[in-house]
């Protein structure tokens, strides 16, 4: 019986997907002089912050040194940083909010499994954070989706067994790692994009009740 729901954050429940994309593509053309574009920015998606860096020197063909590395995904996150601090309630994706809020008055528990180490800057400015139970992100797990570290977290902090929750993911990698975790996965997005699910919807205000 399902008991928890884990939700992906960027993509999900917030809209900072797009603000990751800009931060990266302004990174590629100011650092390396290239366009960095919508397509290549799917491979990004549910991926943590040193291996975005990584694909984005392998896509210029340049190897930087560890010092360079590092300042230019500083840069990056800045840029973000900056994007998410203007964030506020409205900027909830549509029915978020109120999916969790149904999915609590039902008794399930709640918890956010994110890669992203800015997971509780973005849950503050929307208004979010007070709806979770638990909160397993990049400040603490160390391995990137698809590896199901970041899930097997969140369902633990949460008291549940894997088999007892569902992932809300955004991106292949997110779904892969629910799968490897032994999770029932609700695929936010196009079927185009994304495979291996067991449910699919395009937003949370499209989603069913997964009991
Ligand atoms: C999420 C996003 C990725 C992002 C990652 C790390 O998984 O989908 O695009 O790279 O978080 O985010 P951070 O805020 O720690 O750089
Ligand atoms: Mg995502």
């Amino acid at each position: 019986m399902i008991r928890g729901y884990i939700f992906d954050l960027d993509g999900v429940l917030v809209d900072t997907a797009k603000f990751h994309y800009l931060a990266w593509k302004r990174l590629a053309k100011e650092k390396f002089g290239y366009d960095f574009t919508i397509e290549q920015n799917e491979a990004f998606k549910g991926v943590n912050r040193v291996a975005c860096m990584k694909i984005l020197c392998g896509l210029a063909d340049v190897q930087l040194s560890p010092e360079e590395f590092e300042r230019g995904m500083q840069q990056k996150n800045d840029w973000y940083i900056e994007m998410v601090r203007g964030m506020t309630p409205a900027d909830a994706l549509p029915g978020a909010r109120e999916y969790v809020e149904r999915a609590k008055a039902r008794g399930m528990l709640c918890a956010i499994g994110s890669a992203s180490r800015n997971c509780r800057l973005a849950l503050e400015k929307t208004a979010l954070a007070p709806l979770f139970d638990a909160v397993a992100d990049g400040t603490v797990v160390t391995r990137a989706k698809p590896d199901p570290e970041v899930f097997l977290r969140a369902a633990e902090m949460l008291g549940l067994a894997p088999a007892q929750c569902v992932v809300f993911e955004d991106s292949q990698a997110g779904l892969d790692a629910a799968r490897a975790g032994g999770m029932t996965s609700c695929a936010i997005g196009s079927p185009d994009a994304l495979h291996g699910w067991d449910f699919i919807a395009p937003g949370l205000d499209e989603c069913p009740e997964i009991s």
